[in-house]
């Protein structure tokens, strides 16, 4: 494990600047006057292609972490000790609505445990809908082809061609997750965040879809941070941390 930590120490230092990092980030829900607090403080850099697992007690603010660095949820204003989450060049607490509406839909993959397909939609337009809102209503029009051409495209290699028109009721857990990680990556992001992406999956089901995601973030040399429970999925990527008491520790 030392000389684990060393060889990422010595990639971590040869990859130079950070793509995303993390400093004094805290979150505390307000649940009417009750104020639960989660995230203490936390300091994180992630560095380009790097493969980052994320582990902790069911409760220890993975997922409120992983909102943040997704810019699905904002950090605690703090004037003391302000947080702060950049991406690339990018303040993510500084950002305007917009921005961030469009860091989430450009730069980031999302991958949810529960799939959070739509269930009305096609499987097809599961995927494309991530492009109509890259382009708005009006882009889209001259968008359309190339994008439904990609979503096809992504559907055909996730072994779902024949899968398009169905629904998501009528899949089963390991095609909806696929569908679900197409969906992330219509927009060719840069940065994967996936929750728990085989939680709800069984071993054999969960492992091909890593097998999914290993393969795509070597292709893509997508930077990917995972929350998972699974030590033997955290075995394999390049470099475990462990969420606890609100805070950042290396495995
Ligand atoms: N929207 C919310 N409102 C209030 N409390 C929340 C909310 N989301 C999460 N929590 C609480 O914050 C803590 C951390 O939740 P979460 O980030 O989902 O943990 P994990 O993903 O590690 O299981 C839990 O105690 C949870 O109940
Ligand atoms: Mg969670």
């Amino acid at each position: 494990m030392e000389a684990q930590m060393q060889a990422s120490e010595t990639r971590s230092s040869a990859q130079g600047e950070p793509i995303l990092s993390v400093r004094a980030v805290q979150k505390t829900y307000k649940l009417g006057r009750v104020k639960v607090p989660v995230l203490h403080g936390i300091d994180l850099d992630v560095h380009q292609g790097e493969w980052v697992t994320i582990l902790g007690a069911s409760g220890s603010g993975k997922s409120t972490l992983l909102h943040l660095l997704g810019g699905l949820d904002c950090p605690d204003k703090n004037s003391k000790s302000p947080a702060s989450v950049k991406y690339q060049d990018r303040e993510l607490t500084r950002l305007s609505k917009r921005a961030l509406d469009r860091y989430r839909a450009d730069d980031v993959g999302f991958v949810f445990q529960f799939y959070h397909l739509l269930p009305e939609l096609s499987v097809l337009q599961n995927v494309t809908i991530g492009g109509m809102i890259k382009y708005g209503r009006f882009g889209y029009r001259s968008h359309r082809k190339e994008v439904v051409d990609r979503a096809s495209s992504l559907l055909d290699r996730f072994g779902l061609s024949h899968r398009l028109k169905h629904r998501p009721a009528e899949l089963s857990g390991g095609e909806r997750q696929r569908v679900a990680i197409a969906r992330a990556l219509i927009n060719e992001p840069s940065l994967l965040l996936a929750d728990e992406p085989t939680g709800n999956l069984d071993v054999k089901t969960g492992a091909s879809i890593l097998d999914v995601i290993i393969e795509l973030r070597r292709d893509a040399g997508l930077t990917l941070v995972m929350v998972t429970h699974d030590e033997r999925i955290a075995e394999k990527s390049d470099r475990v941390i462990r969420l606890v008491d609100g805070r950042v520790h290396e495995a």
